[in-house]
């Protein structure tokens, strides 16, 4: 039963001088979802925003905040991230001691709870996990910064990881995140992404027409 597409603009390519109309430009122009990236520096190399940003941008739109936590430490963050407004949040396997325990407290905070695949990360570290989560993130670049190119090594894995949610029967929704463009978009969905994450193309294609790039991912 394959889910429907949907799109997910990373703001790590909007203009952060003016987070609030770009979350409202994107709105307008039919994305499904915000997909948020925090990053601490530590975890990867490159600090961008944190609870307080979300904060002052959760009245601005009843959007799902799709929030994905390149932090380390994240147990000590996740009430911040939930109290801020995020529905969705997604931390990467290598930022917690105990997997089962930073899935329940996501869970304690009422939010919906993703895992996140660097490229080079083994689907062996989530293979204990799929009955408790409802998102997977595939990195298709090294986390840390927009623009990137789509790295294709990660089809391999993201087909592994469809083939295993069908078998088990679970509704998981697959994201991919990174170097998503006009000509790959096709390939990851027949791969078994259902939700794609874009910065760049959306941003800076034809012109930075939202409505017209997301319009493209999406029928692709
Ligand atoms: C990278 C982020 C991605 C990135 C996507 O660490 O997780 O969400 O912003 O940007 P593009 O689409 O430009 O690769
Ligand atoms: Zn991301």
């Amino acid at each position: 039963m394959s889910s429907p597409i949907k799109i997910s603009p990373s703001i790590l390519s909007a203009d952060f001088s003016k987070l609030g109309e770009e979350i409202l430009s994107l709105e307008k122009a039919g994305a499904d979802y915000i997909h948020i990236d925090v990053m601490d520096g530590h975890f990867v190399p490159n600090i961008t925003i944190g609870p307080e940003v979300i904060k002052r941008l959760r009245p601005l739109t009843k959007k799902i905040f799709d929030v994905h936590l390149m932090i380390s430490n994240v147990d000590n963050f996740i009430k911040d991230f939930a109290n801020a407004g995020s529905d969705i949040i997604t931390f990467h396997p290598e930022a917690t001691d105990d997997i089962k325990k930073t899935i329940k407290k996501i869970k304690d905070n009422g939010k919906k709870v993703g895992i996140s695949l660097k490229p080079n990360s083994s689907i062996d570290l989530i293979q204990d996990y799929y009955n408790e989560i409802d998102l997977i993130l595939i990195m298709s670049v090294e986390p840390g910064f927009g623009g990137q190119k789509f790295m294709p090594e990660v089809l391999d894995k993201l087909r592994k990881i469809k083939k295993i949610i069908n078998e088990k029967k679970l509704n998981i929704d697959i994201e991919i995140d990174g170097g998503i463009n006009f000509n790959n978009s096709k390939q990851v969905k027949e791969a078994g992404a259902n939700i794609l994450v874009s910065g760049s193309t959306i941003f800076k294609e034809n012109g930075g027409n939202l409505k017209k790039n997301i319009g493209l991912l999406r029928s692709n």
